[in-house]
């Protein structure tokens, strides 16, 4: 491992940006709009399955890799199989990741025209706040704007360097975001039909989830956690030797769960209650916010609130996307800091900008029923990020040394108890066979290849 590269400082800071990169615009935005559109319930259960049988052995492997090499993504792959071609899962990783940044950055621009919105108040209640979002995003030039301005934002912080930038500011975010959510649930648990949307969220029916949900719950999962692309292969270069590996993987899946939930029962108690749809997509939380706040006493403040909170909660989460070009370029290109920094966001700006106005003047520029924006959703989250998985999951299963993934996965206990040997015998199971056969499975269904 090389000892001049950055480390995160802190036990805390570790879990913390970790944490700060999965929770995001995946949990809040993404999660109940994926939710609604597929049955909820039973999506919500087949997620959770994703998340621990598939996503905690992923993110060890990641973490494994990352570690072990302290290497960016092609760097890590190299150096455990030099010669072969697994520096292409790294390439994966880049493309995804930009994909990724550039649509992200737009519903994160959103959140910015929201946090204006606040101050200036939302112009309808309930289902009259349908009219309003359409018209905002399909208006061309202000989500545009947004779009870039949250993009330098962005370069704001990532030409600062990750210990500077991105540790401190998850450390003070992430819990304030927490409380946050704490309290908007429990507004949502009074609400008349509080009942009708708790049931929607947590009762499964299975009748209503298709092959298509169950690989779109696959998508979510691998979303949510970052994962897939070597996003947590960068960010675990940074960790220190001590860093327990497995608890830090289950405690990431746990809460990014938990935030998820919350944020559906914060929504669909919302949903019935003031008479929308679960099955909106992509606006779905835009609408049904403005009307949670609009029935709360000083809802401005909480709106106010809320929006700062999850730009925050965005930035952290995008940051890391850009690291793993960044990590990159500067380390394998030869790049400074700030010029790896320039390409990454200048390339996104340019993309960010086609999925912005894909809702207004690009949005009869359509591939399979999907605009620019839907496309590039569909190809990084349920496409690129479970390939990716089920390539490292295969790599770190059946190319490294059993020795490697048991002193990574043990390196913070001197004598292991009998829980730890048996969760790592699980996690390396579940690396050769249980992920990659279960993706391909779904993927086959999925995509409707079977
Ligand atoms: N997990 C983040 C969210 O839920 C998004 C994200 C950040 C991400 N980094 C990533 C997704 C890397 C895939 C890969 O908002």
């Amino acid at each position: 491992m090389k000892e001049n590269r950055a480390q995160f400082a802190t036990k805390i800071g570790v879990v913390a940006v970790t944490v700060g990169s999965a929770v995001g615009l995946g949990n809040i935005w993404r999660f109940p709009f994926e939710a609604g559109s597929n049955g909820g319930g039973a999506f919500l259960l087949v997620n959770l399955l994703f998340v621990f049988l598939i996503g905690v052995p992923v993110i060890c492997a990641e973490f494994i890799i990352g570690r072990h090499t302290g290497a960016n993504v092609r760097a890590a792959f190299r150096q455990l199989a030099p010669g072969q071609k697994w520096g292409f899962v790294g390439y994966i990783g880049i493309l995804a990741s930009v994909l990724i940044l550039s649509f992200y950055s737009v519903v994160a621009g959103w959140t910015m025209e929201y946090i204006v919105r606040s101050f200036t108040g939302f112009g309808g209640t309930g289902r009259s706040l349908e009219g309003e979002f359409d018209a905002f995003a399909s208006s061309g030039w202000r989500p545009v704007m947004w779009t870039l301005l949250f993009l330098l934002c962005n370069y704001w912080i990532l030409a600062r360097g990750v210990e500077k930038g991105i540790e401190r500011m998850a450390n003070i975010m992430m819990p304030a975001l927490f409380l946050l959510l704490l309290v908007f649930c429990i507004n949502s648990l009074t609400l008349p039909e509080a009942g009708k949307g708790l049931r929607f969220l947590f009762y499964p029916d299975f009748s209503k989830l298709t092959a298509k949900g169950v690989l779109n719950a696959m998508g979510q999962a691998f979303f949510s956690l970052s994962l897939g692309l070597g996003g947590l292969i960068t960010y675990s270069s940074y960790f220190k030797r001590h860093t327990p590996l497995m608890k830090t993987a289950a405690l990431t899946a746990a809460l990014d769960s938990l935030v998820a939930i919350m944020a559906g029962v914060i929504i669909f108690p919302a949903v019935f209650s003031f008479g929308q749809q679960p099955a909106a997509g992509p606006k779905l939380v835009f609408e049904v916010l403005p009307a949670i706040f609009g029935s709360m006493t000083g809802g401005a403040v909480w709106s106010v609130l809320f929006f700062v909170l999850l730009f925050l909660a965005s930035l952290t989460s995008t940051v890391s996307m850009s690291e793993i070009s960044i990590a990159y370029l500067t380390e394998e290109m030869h790049m400074g800091r700030r010029g790896a920094t320039r390409l990454n966001i200048g390339v996104a700006m340019v993309l960010g900008t086609v999925c912005a106005l894909s809702f207004g003047c690009l949005g009869h520029l359509t591939v399979g029923g999907l605009t620019v924006f839907g496309l590039f959703d569909y190809l990084a989250s349920n496409i690129l990020l479970p390939v990716g998985g089920m390539l490292i999951s295969f790599f770190a299963g059946h190319r490294l040394e059993r020795s490697v993934l048991d002193s990574e996965l043990l390196s913070s206990s001197r004598r292991p108890g009998r829980l730890e040997v048996l969760a790592v015998r699980l996690i390396v199971v579940s690396l050769k066979w249980i992920a990659p056969a279960c993706i391909f499975v779904v993927f086959l269904f999925g995509l409707g290849l079977f």
